[in-house]
């Protein structure tokens, strides 16, 4: 089975993380799809960073949700763990999606909406979704699964899929509960057992974030149907 080649947040392992750039650099050297984080402004657009504040990957301060979408696009983008100031602006969603539709790729959307609620942000970004027609290659996911049991609400034919971090109990049924298609678990949970009894259970799985070539190999190794990493040239060199 062919594994998809996920960049995570675009090809952020040589470009600044959820930039145009980074998602545009992804699809030019063949990945499969691109992940990236939704937050929203204060006047209500949906835009495409990690964090909740701006402090750890822009030249800014302050929440996301403080800042109107005619402030935040004047901030500029940094990389964190050097320090490095880019000419990159935060993208709006649309910008991103209107990039996405042009080009043969699976879109896998993270509503960030863990810690600030953003009442009604699945029903925006799947209004924005079916604006520009990528409702059927999109993968909306959350730590939220809240979230994602409401996206299922509001339109059953989008692929879901949950988010976490560690072992849980009576998964199959959990993640049945919340109407999830896929399950995108850290890759330190993940072995060939585990992915084939979730594709046994009708589950597609995708895992996070995998960025050093061993673990690539091993992961590879198990059949999964994702695999969500920073360096997608490297993975793609080692299939
Ligand atoms: O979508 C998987 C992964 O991106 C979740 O963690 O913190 O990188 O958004 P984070
Ligand atoms: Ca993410």
């Amino acid at each position: 089975m062919k594994t998809n080649v996920l960049a995570h947040r675009g090809f952020s392992g040589r470009f600044p993380e959820n930039s145009m750039r980074a998602f545009r650099e992804a699809v030019a050297i063949g990945a499969d799809g691109v992940e990236f984080d939704v937050q929203r402004t204060r006047d209500g657009e949906l835009v495409v960073i990690h964090d909740e504040r701006l402090d750890y990957s822009t030249n800014s301060q302050g929440w996301v949700f403080d800042q109107s979408w005619a402030e935040l696009r004047t901030v500029r983008l940094r990389t964190r763990s050097k320090d490095i100031l880019h000419e990159d602006t935060v993208p709006h969603l649309e910008e991103v999606l209107g990039f996405l539709a042009d080009h043969d790729a699976v879109v896998n959307i993270e509503l960030k909406n863990g810690l600030i609620g953003y009442p009604d942000m699945e029903e925006q970004v799947i209004a924005a979704l079916r604006r520009f027609k990528l409702a059927d290659r999109a993968i909306v996911s959350s730590f939220n699964h809240a979230s994602v049991l409401k996206v299922k609400e509001i339109d059953s034919s989008i692929t879901t899929g949950i988010i976490f971090a560690g072992r849980l109990v009576d998964l199959w049924s959990y993640a049945r509960s919340v109407r999830a298609d896929a399950l995108h678990p850290d890759r330190g949970f993940v072995d060939a057992a585990f992915v084939r009894a979730a594709q046994d259970e009708g589950f597609l799985v995708n895992t996070y974030t995998v960025n050093d070539d061993l673990e690539m190999q091993r992961i590879l190794a198990t059949g999964i149907n994702g695999i969500i990493t920073n360096f997608p040239d490297r993975l793609l060199d080692l299939m």
